[in-house]
């Protein structure tokens, strides 16, 4: 038994294979992505066949010491015999090394391969299948397919290939010695696998269960204990609740826990048992040919060895099936993955967008969100995927023009599409209908990397990656000057805030560094953007109220980000919209009104109400604050009536 015992069954789960057929197309995908190991292969493949027929060496030279060297009393012949099992075992040795360094070899470099090759696919997928890929089920599969699949060629092909060779050849050792023997073995055979398959289904299914449980558990960890999560159960005071929850599945990891603890080992255990039984009834039985002179002392000690070790490898093998089929299905479900297209991508002759002037146009745009997945086995099932159902529109005919240098405000109440109609432009959603062009050009026809270098977007919640300032303003150009940094964190406003830190521009910052506060964020993000220094920008301003500082600050900051640029400016603060060239009015996924602030103004309708309730809540807004900046000298609850609800006289 090389790789012996119940660990080879785990992992490997009959009830996910069931069903499953051995499917030749994902037989010849593996062996095509295998390519580049096919020789490594090989050798491997060489070197677990040399050393399980190096195994039926050691019992032949003991039979020659017990029958030939010790009843002649040839001391030479029998230290000959001797030195030659000694040589056997260092040559047995060398050869477990070498099977070891290359399936070690063979499995990294296949971990690696897929582990890349799976990273550079999913990143380049559309947002939509992030939006509704499930973070959980995307982690694993990049981490324990990967990984299943890897085991599928080195552990399932080692364990199979010397299995097969070492119950082939110790079976023709025991026919060619004493074929009687072979019938012994076999009437022995069903104790062994009888057993063994019992208990090794029993495991698996333990192991399934146990998996369950514990990512049910590892869920409710990274759930509540982190930072949301944290402070979720902290203000609603949940805490016992949410202890009692977790102890209750922690409960049934700790009871499957002992159940497999115990059945893996009654698998040993009853390996050995009915492995001393074997032994026994080879020992007696050939005692007893010995003893009537139709066997040789050394024939019976060589057949011992030999029928001790057909049975391992045949246990073994009674799970074959469905430890070839687990190693397929991991395969398969990471070539799922991989040989799915990405559905947004460049069209066939796409071309490069040259010194972009900005010029955008929306012509008749329309757009439902995508209904289909596109990685079903990863994603959620969408909202509106009936099938059959007409997909809703979230913009219904949307045309503009946004001519080159221009800033145009895009208002209209939540859930309009504001955010929706951003997203097509840079590309991150095709257009179900319609187009957009910039410069004249379909986004479609160009290139996404000259497309996307072209605009320069600030998100309502910009992202900041886990690491120091610097690098994520160079992750806009990693080239960039120390002056060029300098100057754009100036004109961003935020070289303040920079010089205020005791680490500078090395200061880390994102989910587990130094807490910006929102407006900080943003105007890191514009310092970030104006670096990239594209001919269009997107702006979704936040909707939270800055402080009457941060708010000039951000103000300040958007005038030299947008100077000389075309924009789109999501836009929630009045001094935003009133600086606008042109304003759009979105509602219901439609351009109800558009003119400058003046004209719309005069025009009522939607925008007069919009632009009537942004000058109540900022108003309120500035009396909260200047209340906040006097708090110190007054109770706040007295004040707080006072300003907000001002007394009627
Ligand atoms: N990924 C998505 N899949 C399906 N529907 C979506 C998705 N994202 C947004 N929607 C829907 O599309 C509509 C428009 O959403 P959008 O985010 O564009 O609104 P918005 O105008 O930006 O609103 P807000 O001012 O609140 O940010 C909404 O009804 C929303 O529920
Ligand atoms: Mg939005």
């Amino acid at each position: 038994m090389r790789r012996g015992g119940p660990h080879s069954l785990i992992g490997s789960d009959p009830a996910a294979v069931a069903g499953a057929k051995l499917d030749r197309a994902v037989v010849r995908r593996v062996w095509r992505f295998a390519a580049p190991y096919r020789r490594a292969i090989a050798l491997f493949v060489g070197v677990i066949a040399a050393s399980a027929l190096l195994g039926l060496v050691p019992p032949l030279l003991f039979r020659e010491i017990l029958d030939e060297a010790i009843p002649a009393g040839d001391r030479r012949l029998l230290n000959l015999l001797a030195g030659l099992v000694v040589g056997a075992a260092f040559v047995d040795a060398g050869l477990a090394l070498a099977e070891r360094w290359l399936s070690a070899r063979i499995g990294e470099g296949i971990i690696y391969d897929l582990r890349v090759a799976l990273f550079d696919h999913v990143q380049r997928m559309p947002m939509s299948f992030f939006t509704r890929a499930q973070t959980g089920a995307l982690h694993s599969r990049l981490s324990n397919d990967v990984l299943g699949a890897q085991r599928a060629v080195t552990g399932t092909l080692s364990s199979v290939v010397s299995n097969v060779i070492t119950l082939v050849a110790n079976g023709a050792a025991i026919v060619l010695l004493e074929w009687r023997f072979a019938v012994i073995s076999l009437v022995l055979l069903p104790l062994f696998i009888v057993p063994a398959k019992r208990v090794g289904r029993r495991l698996q299914e333990l192991t399934r269960e146990q998996m369950e449980l514990n990512a049910s558990m590892n869920t409710t960890i990274s759930e509540r204990l982190n930072v949301a999560g944290a402070l979720l159960v902290k203000l609603f005071g949940r805490h016992d609740d949410e202890t009692r929850d977790f102890a209750e599945r922690a409960h049934g990891v700790r009871t499957v826990g002992v159940r497999s603890a115990v059945y893996g080992r009654t698998f040993f255990v009853a390996l050995g048992l009915v492995g001393a039984l074997a032994t026994a009834s080879v020992y007696w039985i050939g005692g007893l040919l010995v003893i009537s002179d139709a066997l040789t002392v050394g024939t019976l000690v060589a057949l011992a060895a030999f029928v001790g070790r057909i049975y391992g490898p045949l246990t073994q093998l009674t799970n074959v099936r469905v430890e070839v089929m687990t190693a397929l299905v991991s395969f398969e479900r990471v070539f799922e993955v991989l040989d799915t297209p990405s559905p947004v991508q460049d069209r066939p002759g796409a071309y490069d967008l040259v010194a972009p002037l900005g010029r955008i146009e929306l012509d008749d745009v329309r757009f439902a969100y995508p209904d289909q997945p596109i990685v079903a086995s990863l994603e959620a099932t969408p909202v509106n995927g009936d099938a059959g159902r007409r997909r809703a529109l979230v913009l219904d005919g949307v045309s503009a023009t946004i001519e080159p240098g221009q800033m145009v405000a895009l208002v209209g109440p939540s859930g309009a599409g504001k955010t929706t109609l951003s997203q097509l432009v840079p590309r991150l959603y095709d257009v179900t209908g319609g187009a957009i062009r910039i410069d004249g050009h379909d986004v479609r026809d160009l290139t996404q990397e000259s497309l996307r270098a072209a605009i320069g977007v600030v998100s309502q919640d910009p992202h900041l990656f886990h690491d120091t300032i610097r690098n994520n303003l160079r992750y806009a150009r990693p080239d960039a000057t120390e002056e060029e940094l300098m100057a754009a964190v100036r004109a961003a406003q935020i070289d303040g805030l920079v010089a205020s830190l005791p680490e500078g521009l090395d200061t880390l910052v994102g989910e587990r560094g130094y807490r910006l506060s929102g407006g900080e964020k943003q105007r890191l993000a514009i310092a970030r953007m104006l670096l990239k220094d594209p001919a269009i920008v997107i702006l979704d301003e936040a909707t939270s109220h800055l402080d009457a500082e941060n708010e000039a600050l951000v103000q300040e900051a958007l005038a030299t980000a947008l100077a000389g640029r075309t924009s789109l400016v999501i836009a929630h603060r009045l001094s935003t919209i009133a600086a606008a060239d042109q304003i759009l009015v979105l509602d219901g996924g439609r351009i109800v009104q558009s003119g400058t602030h003046e004209e719309l103004l005069e025009e009522g309708g939607l925008y007069a109400d919009l632009y009537r309730t942004l000058m109540r809540e900022e108003a309120a807004a500035e009396a909260e604050q200047a209340l906040s900046e006097a708090s110190d000298t007054e109770p706040p609850d007295e004040r707080l009536s006072d300003l907000i609800y001002p007394p009627r006289v």
